[in-house]
């Protein structure tokens, strides 16, 4: 194929592209009509960060989210559209345009990395979005600090599989709970297979993330709730252990070197003690 042969078959390709973008509008104008026309078009309405919130049901998000856990798309996704799907339901626009799969990459801690939980990256991002900075930090940590602490999936989440509560219901009876101590997939998972002797692989631990997805959603729709009502009290309370170290070693230690909530006595030993 000649050279310019295949420039035409680029351009034609490019006005084609062009075409669709501008709904046809101004298709010929060459590579001018690939940027939006304002013509006809209605100008979009913008929204200003942080986007609204109203308070929600957190039964609602608890049922959403475990439910959407199964959707094929992860549990970061299900962890964001538990409380983006019932803001789409109650405010609308901007939600309506937004599409809950951003958090798709989440899942498995990242893409299978293990890292960040996906249960509590999707709500975190959600929180993000409605909230400053500043309290973002602050409703962030708590959720955070109470999934590492807090025995999971709760009685409540069981309570619904049993009983058949959600919508989707693949496993029918209380799944051990169990407190990793850490938001990293990876060791939440592999933890909870170690106390219960199950393969990582298993129903029950894929049933286990979905309920905790519900759980962690849930959990954040209350701090949202609480913090609009103006109610908000933090109740993690940091291990004590790792409130020594980062007595020396976090942010105002005498040798700043980790930054990090984590509980450092899972990785490290305590050299202080011998
Ligand atoms: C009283 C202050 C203090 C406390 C408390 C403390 N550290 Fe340290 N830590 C130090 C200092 C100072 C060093 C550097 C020692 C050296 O270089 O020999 C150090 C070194 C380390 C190192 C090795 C890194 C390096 O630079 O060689 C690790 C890892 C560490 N600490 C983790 C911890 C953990 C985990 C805890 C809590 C269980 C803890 N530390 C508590 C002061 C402290
Ligand atoms: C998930 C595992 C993990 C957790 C949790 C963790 N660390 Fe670490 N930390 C590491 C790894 C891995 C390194 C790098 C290798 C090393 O130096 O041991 C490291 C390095 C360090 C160092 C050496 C830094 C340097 O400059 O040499 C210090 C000090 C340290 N960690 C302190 C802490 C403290 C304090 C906590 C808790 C607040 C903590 N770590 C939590 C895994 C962890």
């Amino acid at each position: 194929m000649s050279h310019i042969a295949t420039r035409r078959d680029f351009i034609r390709r490019t006005l084609k592209i062009g075409a669709v973008a501008t709904a046809g509008v101004a298709g010929a104008a060459g590579v001018a009509s690939l940027r939006p026309q304002p013509l006809f078009a209605e100008t979009p309405k913008t929204f200003e960060w942080p986007w609204p919130y109203t308070k929600l049901d957190p039964e609602m998000g608890r049922k959403l989210g475990h439910d959407s856990y199964w959707s094929g798309k992860g549990c970061s996704y299900a962890g964001f559209h538990g409380i983006a799907g019932l803001l789409r339901e109650a405010v609308g626009e901007p939600y309506t345009s937004l599409p809950s799969e951003i958090m798709i990459y989440g899942h498995g801690g990242g893409v299978g990395w293990g890292v960040l939980c996906g249960a509590i990256n999707g709500p975190a991002a959600l929180i993000s979005l409605v909230c400053e900075k500043k309290v973002t930090d602050v409703l962030v940590s708590e959720l955070f600090g109470w999934y590492t602490q807090t025995p999971l999936p709760t009685d409540l989440a069981n309570q619904y599989g049993v009983e058949k509560k959600y919508g989707v219901n693949k496993f029918d009876q209380a799944i051990p709970a169990c407190a990793s101590g850490s938001p990293l997939c990876h060791v939440s998972s592999s933890t909870w297979c170690n106390e219960n002797g199950e393969e990582i692989t298993c129903l029950q631990r894929m049933e286990r993330c979905a309920r905790l997805t519900g759980d962690s959603v849930a959990h954040a729709i209350q701090l949202l709730n609480a913090h609009f009502d103006g109610t908000f009290k933090s109740t993690f309370v940091m291990p004590e252990s790792t409130a020594t170290c980062n007595s020396c070693h976090g942010a105002n230690g005498e040798k700043v070197d980790a930054l990090t909530k984590m509980n450092c006595l899972q990785c490290h030993e305590d050299h202080n003690k011998s």
